[in-house]
């Protein structure tokens, strides 16, 4: 057994020195946009043949427009501005409506990229081509091809027309003059559990914002250093992003040095403000996240949702990935992990309460699945009176018992009376099996996808694969279990860091 974990572990390792870079040339262009947005009016993002792939297969868009053009054609120049005003609505975390189309362009007058434009059939500039992001990869159109998911705009001739054609597609009524929350046309089907796919993308966005603000509010102390690391065991082991999995485990292996335990205990009470990762370069999912917007958790207006349903989706996608020996260390971890840095004083109050009020530990994936769905409809039922008597709550998003029968008739025993929501009948056996398939399979849903595209074959998938799947899992998660037989806490966080001092060492001898 303490083979594969090493096994494991040193897979892992050798994927942080060999081939975690192989994006980040896309991911940082993306950055580079999203940030810069504001100095010329670049809101596209200019591609090639090199970058193309990477970044049509990263993109958490549901729909993409490639702009095929020359730089030397006069129409193409003159049609720049009017690409670029929808582009503005679309592109970027200071979209207007963002995370729904990704707009880009490609020079087909450059040489590195005649084979793509060939594979596009491109024969005039501009051409719009349209359809979900992955259709781009690696793929191709003809203009005559029949049941082909990529379409060219047949009218984008100006910013009006193509929008007109945007929304005609999308069934929806986008104007060039909307302003942020305005006009906003929510995705919200109660009775569509793919929906939840599009949370794994604001699972990344808030693990990566917790992070960053546990750094900026200083919040690791000699006190609370101990639940951290507990808590990035678990993310290690089961978060349901790859990106986050990796990064959180080359915080953890890194630890000690990140964040010494004699500096928590000196004057000088901060972590990770010197070394290799400090508050300004950690990026806990990659280098791509935070991307500034929500998209499953995006509320109807710039106050609600976001980041506080995004750690909902987080916590309630690790009660069902964890196996059954992990569930007391999970619950322990999760609950710890909230009051400590939940930075919400109401939140972590309440939940430190609910925590408490748990006497015997748990043996099971299925109970604490179970327990932390039970403790989000005690909030979502306090929430719903003050909401409505405060009106604080999102309109378009009224806070209800959980999972409504649309989304599980199974779960409901008899029908709900109507002036007592919490005296639900809940068949709990059914509500596990969908707490299960939502949160575990349908969640990753577009990862899979993703993952079946291009890379296949290669090594960073192999490695990924074996960090991924159960196989490498039940290692990892054993020394989990032994972490909460043996001490208190971190015996895997020893282990790893053990084996990160042991590499140091071979290195500095070779
Ligand atoms: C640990 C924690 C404690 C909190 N405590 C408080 C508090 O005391 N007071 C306060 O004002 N706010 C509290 N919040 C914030 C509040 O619960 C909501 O997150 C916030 O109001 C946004 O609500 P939402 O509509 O996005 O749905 P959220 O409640 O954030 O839920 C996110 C998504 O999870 C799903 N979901 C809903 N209920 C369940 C369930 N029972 N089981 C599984 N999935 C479910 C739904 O798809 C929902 O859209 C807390 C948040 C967290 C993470
Ligand atoms: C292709 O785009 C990438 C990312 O912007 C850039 O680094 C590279 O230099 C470009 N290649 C060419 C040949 O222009
Ligand atoms: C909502 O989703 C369900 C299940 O996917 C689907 O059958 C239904 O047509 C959708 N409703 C709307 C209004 O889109
Ligand atoms: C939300 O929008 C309002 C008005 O547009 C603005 O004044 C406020 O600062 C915004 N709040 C946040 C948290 O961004
Ligand atoms: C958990 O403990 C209960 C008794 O407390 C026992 O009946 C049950 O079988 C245990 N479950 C597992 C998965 O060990």
């Amino acid at each position: 057994m303490y083979k594969s974990l090493i096994l494991a572990i040193l897979l892992l390792i050798s994927c942080f020195e060999a081939s975690c870079s192989i994006t980040t040339g896309s991911r940082s262009l993306l950055r580079a946009v999203n940030t810069n947005a504001q100095d010329h009016t670049n809101f596209a993002i200019d591609l090639n043949s090199t970058s193309f792939d990477a970044v049509l297969k990263d993109t958490p868009a549901t729909f993409a427009i490639v702009e095929f053009f020359a730089h030397w054609c006069p129409a193409c120049r003159n049609y720049k501005p009017q690409y670029e005003k929808v582009a503005k609505l679309f592109n970027g975390a200071n979209a207007v409506h963002p995370g729904l189309i990704l707009m880009v362009r490609v020079d087909c007058a450059e040489k590195i990229n005649s084979n793509l434009c060939d594979k596009f059939s491109v024969d005039h500039y501009p051409l719009l081509l349209w359809g979900p992001p992955s259709q781009f990869v690696s793929g191709s159109w003809e203009p005559k091809k029949e049941n082909s998911k990529i379409i060219s705009i047949d009218d984008g001739r100006t910013a009006d027309r193509l929008l007109k054609w945007i929304n005609k597609q999308m069934g929806s009524s986008y104007s060039l003059d909307d302003g942020k929350y305005e006009n906003e046309h929510v995705l919200s089907n109660l009775s569509d559990p793919g929906q939840i796919a599009r949370a794994v993308y604001d699972i990344e966005e808030a693990t990566s914002m917790a992070f960053n603000l546990i750094l900026e509010h200083k919040m690791i102390k000699s006190k609370t250093r101990a639940s951290f690391i507990e808590f990035l065991q678990l993310i290690v082991a089961h978060h349901p992003s790859r990106r986050c999995r990796k990064g959180s485990a080359n915080i953890l292996v890194n630890f000690d040095d990140l964040c010494p335990s004699d500096i928590l205990s000196g004057k000088k009470q901060e972590c990770m403000t010197s070394g290799p990762i400090t508050l300004s370069n950690s990026h806990i999912c990659g280098s791509e996240v935070p991307r500034g917007y929500y998209m499953f958790c995006r509320g109807s207006n710039n106050e609600t949702r976001g980041f506080s349903c995004g750690l909902w989706v987080l916590l309630h996608s690790l009660s069902v990935r964890i196996e059954d020996g992990e569930s007391q260390m999970a619950f322990s971890a999760t609950c710890k992990f909230i009051h400590n840095f939940f930075i919400c004083e109401e939140c972590r109050q309440h939940f430190y309460e609910m925590c408490s009020s748990v006497s015997n530990p748990f043996n099971s994936t299925r109970d604490y699945a179970l327990w932390l769905w039970t403790a989000h409809n005690n909030v979502n039922s306090r929430l719903m009176k003050e909401e409505a008597s405060q009106g604080t709550g999102d309109p378009k998003f009224p806070k209800m018992m959980w999972p409504p029968k649309q989304l599980c008739p199974s779960c409901y025993l008899q029908s709900p009376q109507s002036d007592a929501e919490n005296q639900i009948d809940w068949d709990q056996n059914e509500v596990f099996k969908f707490l299960a398939s939502y949160y575990g399979n349908t969640l990753v849903k577009l990862y899979k996808d993703k993952e079946l595209l291009g890379e296949a074959g290669s090594d960073k998938a192999v490695i990924d694969d074996l960090a991924t799947s159960t196989n490498a899992l039940v290692p990892l998660g054993a020394a989990l279990a032994i972490a909460l037989a043996s001490c208190a806490f971190g015996a895997l966080a020893c282990f790893w860091r053990s084996k990160q001092k042991n590499r140091k060492q071979r290195r500095s001898w070779s």
